[in-house]
């Protein structure tokens, strides 16, 4: 039997998969998320959408009053309506908050066309771009602060490594960060090259 009677095998079908519509920026406060967020959200011409945004907006108070006022856990429960709504938004851009996607289901329950992208951060540098807006962030307030940032990254790093996208945030800029997420959506997203 010449080579040419023989059968080639059957190539394997290529799945090519399917597009995202949705990018989730998660990690701890101050990995630049929201900075980043919306860089990427103008290039791609997509709404941009802050889950603390919104929920200063839903309670007319400041993140750092509703700690205040209400304590963590009403922050936590309006945190986790405002999120499931949002998740729902697409094509869309969303910057977290740094506590929700620490919790177990949360990563995990994102469908296939959310990719999620974890801008890293060490505890340090994290204190030093919050010490810009000493208010703004109650969790990282008070003499030990540092401690308590410390300990928050190292509890929290085993739920942010469940992205799909792991990035630097600590020494890239917000617009590296953006071009990077770009150039990873083209894989998936043909009409996103070139943006
Ligand atoms: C928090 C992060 C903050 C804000 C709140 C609690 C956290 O958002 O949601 O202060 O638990 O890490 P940023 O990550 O945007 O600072």
């Amino acid at each position: 039997m010449g080579n040419a009677d023989r059968a080639a095998p059957a190539a394997a079908p290529r799945r090519t998969p399917a597009p995202f519509r949705r990018v989730l920026l998660v990690g701890f406060m101050g990995s630049g998320k929201s900075t980043v967020g919306a860089h990427l959200a103008s290039r791609l011409g997509w709404p941009f959408l802050d889950f603390d945004e919104e929920i200063e907006r839903r309670a007319g108070l400041s993140v750092a009053e509703i700690f205040r006022t209400r304590g963590e856990a009403a922050f936590r429960a309006l945190e986790s309506e405002v999120a499931s709504e949002l998740l729902r938004a697409e094509p869309a851009v969303l910057a977290s908050g740094g506590g929700w996607a620490a919790r177990e289901g949360r990563l995990e329950g994102l469908g296939p066309e959310t990719l999620s992208v974890w801008l890293r951060v060490s505890a340090s540098a994290a204190l030093e771009r919050a010490a810009g807006d000493p208010q703004a962030r109650p969790l990282l307030q008070g003499s030990d602060a540092e401690a308590r940032a410390t300990r928050l990254v190292n509890e929290r790093e085993r739920y942010y490594q469940r992205a799909r996208l792991h990035l630097d945030g600590e020494n890239a800029s917000p617009d590296a960060l953006a071009e990077t997420i770009l150039r990873h959506l083209e894989r998936t997203n043909p009409d996103v090259a070139g943006r």
